[in-house]
């Protein structure tokens, strides 16, 4: 009796162990971003929740640090001891130079299923190939070249909304004189990059930008113009408050949304943070585009790329991932979050705000008149290395005060050439 009770044991025990693999659950996905402010946590939670509906774990890598600087520290880490989190958003020519070491799986069977070639702007598909294979998965587009405003500051100071750089510094002085910080900012090389990189659209238009950024063109940046923009850029420091190093740019959001300060140049992930607030855009604040730059777009596809692992299941999951990032549903939800616009041309944008709707159209338009430029700041337009490179001139032009701007035309020839 004993024994037959300890076989019909073993016996229940090995067909559970048999039935786990049938009645378990898909796999789990780890996922690298860097999504961690108000805003952006409830967006990816929209990701971790279509994940778990699924079946599938979600298994949170989320390295804070806006603009991505430190999760590409830590993937780096990971990635080279042989244990890549399944997807990490990746963007740009990052995801080229990642699949050309062969750290990316291929997964163009399931974009051609999903017709990805034709849902996609061509753009944003060339962006998520390498050699012509489908290596990540595009989640949203964001604009760069945003002004974000407070309007009942502005009304309380007698400030003008700008549409070009004079009448932006003409803001500027009334929010100073009226006593707020007329520009919140956040002294962090990417955000300092940020607003260089909408001077240059602004003063060189996307031509300029182009042979600047993405063709680091020596002649262009040593120019006239370039000066320019370095002088635009210095003047636009001393509308700064002194309390900005370090500063994250959420909280220089906040300073928006409390009416500390004025104005912010700021990608639209800076929406989220309002929309997260419960404000409303054209009531609690107006989202404007970067005076001189109207009809241009700076972009920033945000995407998740996919390691090569070794689970089966987990590899299962990933094919989830994949297919819910792409799908209608996570689009509209997470965009909507987010503050981006989806990536497919087949939403519907009833749903979304007049600063997603502008953006969506602005994007198509720019596309079309060749006035769509990748952003350098958000690691479109160029390496890390080159990136980095601009980064070290512009945030120590920024930071001194004596820095010169003819000088720094050269230091940032001389520095994109050491880092090709
Ligand atoms: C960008 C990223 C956005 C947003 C922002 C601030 O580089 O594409 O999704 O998160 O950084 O962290």
């Amino acid at each position: 009796m004993k024994a037959l009770n300890r076989l019909a044991l073993a016996v229940s025990l090995s067909c559970a162990a048999l039935a786990a693999p049938l009645t378990a659950h898909a796999g789990e996905v780890e996922v690298l971003h860097w999504w961690t402010s108000g805003g952006e946590a409830r967006a990816v939670d929209v990701l971790k929740q279509l994940m778990q509906k699924q079946g599938d774990t979600w298994k949170d890598f989320a390295v804070a640090g806006g603009a991505g600087e430190a999760a590409m520290t830590v993937l780096k880490t990971r990635a080279v001891s042989g244990n890549p989190p399944s997807a990490a958003q990746l963007k740009g020519p990052d995801i080229q130079e990642w699949a050309s070491m062969g750290f990316l799986a291929n997964i163009s069977d399931i974009a051609k299923q999903g017709n990805w070639d034709t849902i996609l702007p061509k753009r944003v598909a060339q962006t998520m190939q390498h050699d012509g294979e489908y290596v990540a998965v595009p989640a949203g587009i964001h604009r760069i070249n945003w002004l974000w405003i407070n309007p009942a500051v502005f009304k309380k100071a007698g400030a003008k909304v700008p549409t070009t750089l004079d009448e932006f510094f003409e803001a500027a002085d009334k929010l100073k004189a009226a006593g707020v910080v007329p520009l919140a900012h956040g002294g962090q090389n990417w955000q300092d990059g940020t607003i260089f990189e909408s001077l240059v659209m602004a003063i060189m238009g996307p031509e300029g930008y182009d042979k600047v950024f993405v063709q680091t063109d020596a002649d262009t940046i040593r120019s006239d113009k370039m000066v320019e923009v370095f002088k635009t850029f210095k003047r636009i420091k001393g509308y700064v408050d002194p309390n900005a190093a370090g500063r994250d740019w959420n909280l220089a959001t906040a300073m928006v949304i409390e009416g500390k300060a004025g104005m912010q140049i700021m990608g639209d992930w800076a929406k989220a943070e309002f929309t997260a607030a419960g404000k409303k855009p054209g009531v609690d604040y107006e989202c404007v585009v970067m005076p001189g730059t109207q009809g241009d777009f700076i972009y920033n596809i945000d995407s998740l790329a996919m390691f090569k692992i070794k689970n089966k299941d987990n590899q299962k999951a990933q094919d989830d991932l994949v297919r819910t990032v792409i799908d209608k549903p996570f689009q509209e939800v997470f965009n909507l979050n987010k503050g981006s616009i989806p990536v497919r041309n087949d939403i519907d944008l009833a749903k979304f705000d007049s600063c997603a709707q502008q953006s969506a159209k602005d994007f198509q338009a720019a596309n079309a008149e060749g006035k769509a430029e990748p952003s350098m700041a958000h690691s479109m337009a160029n390496t890390s290395y080159v990136q980095g490179a601009i980064f070290d001139v512009v945030t120590n032009f920024f930071n001194d005060a004596n820095a010169d701007p003819k000088k720094a035309t050269e230091q940032l020839v001389a520095a994109i050439q050491a880092a090709k």
